[in-house]
């Protein structure tokens, strides 16, 4: 059964790990994520951008797929399904279609609409019992046509969001999505230190984890983050298994053709990756 992602991440910041989520795109996504959460004792979150929500056929078909899988494949582990940057009408519709956790992305709006906004939320989201997510300050690059600039979020801001009962906390600190540039000057944890000091014990979100360097992602979760995000990442993995397996000629031998061998690579890569970051995040054994 899908659960609301407050416990889990409540246990993260008081244990000092922090829980990961991972965005799908399909359903060998899904099933490679949920396959290494329960086979590392971890929980997790998966994560649905609007557009890959679109892309999969809708809000209904993800929550079909996800509570088949999590009977079938025998997933005992918790699984939060969240909407990642959502609007505010895309937040009512999965609420309708049955995922367990909202983020709803206001930070493009000015403040006071943003606390309007998400103050509705935070009541339709409690009537529920489920988990929501807003987000202060925007987090740079582009995600399915989400942009933003990369601002540092103002501790006052947060605070101002997050006595509005949210159950976590997405802050702008220099973070961005996708690969990281060149010259990037790395997360601003002055601005996290304000940040956490300012908001108290709302679990926090650090968006933008693919490119990350380890120290700087120790560091963040010392500080209150309890959360992290990670989508390029699969994506860039998926796509070298993918493209291995292609130039080595391998669909070109035998059946190497069907989809479930041409597929294989890039899912093991995925899991590999989600392993590897479960790790790092510390939320290994603890489910
Ligand atoms: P990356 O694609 O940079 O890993 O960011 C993921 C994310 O923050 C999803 O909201």
């Amino acid at each position: 059964m899908l659960v609301s992602a407050k416990d889990m991440l409540n246990k993260a910041r008081e244990g000092k790990y922090a829980v990961g989520q991972f965005n799908i795109n399909n359903l060998e996504w899904t099933k490679a994520v949920l396959l290494t959460a329960q086979e590392n004792n971890s929980p997790v979150i998966l994560g649905v951008s609007e557009g890959a929500g679109k892309y999969m056929g809708g809000y209904k078909t993800i929550v079909g797929m996800v509570n088949g899988m999590l009977e079938d494949l025998n997933i005992t582990v918790p699984v939060a399904l969240h909407l990642d940057h959502g609007s505010y009408e895309g937040s009512l519709k999965v609420i309708e279609a049955g995922f367990s956790s909202v983020m709803f992305d206001g930070s493009h709006y000015k403040i006071e609409e943003n606390i309007a906004k998400t103050t509705e939320l935070v009541k339709i989201a409690e009537a529920k019992g489920l988990s929501l997510e807003a987000e202060v300050g925007s987090i740079g690059g582009e995600e399915d046509g989400v942009v933003g600039a990369g601002e540092i979020a103002d501790a006052a801001e947060c605070k101002l969001i997050a006595d509005l009962g949210v159950t976590m906390l997405a802050a702008g600190i220099g973070n961005i999505h996708g690969k990281y540039p060149e010259n990037w000057k790395g997360l601003d944890f002055t601005a996290l230190a304000a940040i956490k000091e300012a908001t108290g014990d709302v679990p926090l979100v650090l968006h933008g984890g693919t490119g990350i360097p380890e120290d700087m992602i120790k560091k963040a979760i010392s500080l209150g983050v309890a959360k992290i995000n990670v989508n390029t990442e699969c994506q860039l993995s998926f796509a070298e298994g993918t493209r291995k397996y292609i130039e080595a000629g391998k669909d070109l031998q035998g059946k190497g053709f069907d989809p479930r061998k041409l597929l294989a690579p890039g899912f093991e890569a995925i899991k590999a990756t989600v392993k590897e970051k479960m790790e790092l995040f510390g939320s290994v054994n603890q489910a």
